[in-house]
């Protein structure tokens, strides 16, 4: 039989008990793991004192969680989202050098094959929305331009989804796009201006946001994965400042760095020479790219 230091279990002892028996042999990242979310559960569990039918409610909650789970819904990610978890796991891996974009959430709606198009190509295939044109530089924290860079750009349409959202609805690809940067590191597409959208809510974590008096919606913004050669891939977003959920976006994506302007555009002469018939936004946003470590 094998004997175990900590004595018998108490409510006192219990964590040290329970971390007590990880084995001399188990791989120490993972017993490192292991001692530390025993230690905080445990620490938890005291501070809240559950009674069995609200731990019971916690447990049914997680399974709801996982049935609610398959190959497109991660509601696990959604959970980890909105309790701010892959905000602070993205911030801990992605401490950037000075002067270098700050990075945010990637979010469950990229796709990893977008049609590669020419600058200044238009993203909207539905023709919803007001027009957007947005465009910048891809720059290394020496200010110089990237050649080459690959920008992988998407959004929601002007009715708040994703085309992978309304397969049949929105045409394939509605609002996606890959861009290549030329010597001078710009790039500029057109796309429709975006609007505050909620996360989807029709499960056990939309349940929960309600339940603690949260609203679902994120800030209208735009993604971007952008990565070049020799620079580490920066996934980030811009937002709208001038949104009415920019303070409190429902999975805490907003950095003040990744506010951009979107400034109405409604001269008769600059209408004219951007091709368009009526106002519309423009977008002006540069990239900062970190050399890779
Ligand atoms: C998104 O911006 O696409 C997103 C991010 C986190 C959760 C849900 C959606
Ligand atoms: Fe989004």
């Amino acid at each position: 039989m094998t004997t175990r230091n900590q004595g018998y279990f108490t409510e006192e002892n219990s964590a040290e008990v329970v971390t007590g028996q990880i084995g001399p042999d188990t791989d120490p990242r993972l017993a490192e793991v292991m001692a530390a979310i025993v230690k905080h559960m445990h620490a938890a569990v005291k501070e809240i004192e559950p009674t069995q039918e609200e731990w019971l409610t916690a447990i049914k909650f997680l399974t709801e969680t996982g049935h609610k789970s398959d190959d497109w819904r991660q509601e696990y990610i959604l959970l980890s989202d909105i309790l701010g978890v892959s905000m602070l796991v993205d911030a801990i891996n992605n401490r950037k050098p000075s002067g270098a974009s700050e990075s945010t959430v990637l979010g469950p709606f990229h796709i990893p094959d977008a049609p590669e198009l020419p600058m200044g190509a238009n993203i909207c295939l539905d023709g919803k929305g007001a027009p957007m044109l947005i465009k910048g530089r891809i720059l290394n924290t020496k200010g110089e331009p990237i050649s080459g860079a690959k920008i992988d750009v998407w959004q929601t349409n002007d009715d708040g989804f994703y085309d992978v959202q309304q397969k049949g609805i929105q045409p394939d690809f509605n609002l996606r796009g890959v861009f290549r940067t030329g010597s001078d590191g710009t790039y500029t597409f057109w796309g429709a201006k975006p609007r505050f959208y909620p996360i989807p809510d029709d499960g056990p974590v939309g349940k929960l946001l309600g339940n603690m008096g949260r609203h679902p919606f994120r800030p209208a913004h735009l993604h971007y994965i952008v990565s070049a050669d020799g620079y580490e891939e920066l996934v980030t977003h811009i937002f709208d400042p001038d949104d009415e959920y920019i303070g409190s976006d429902a999975v805490f994506g907003v950095k003040e760095s990744l506010l951009a302007k979107f400034e109405l555009i409604e001269d008769a002469e600059q209408i004219k020479a951007a091709n368009q018939t009526g106002p519309y936004y423009e977008v002006v946003h540069d990239f900062v790219l970190a050399p890779e470590s």
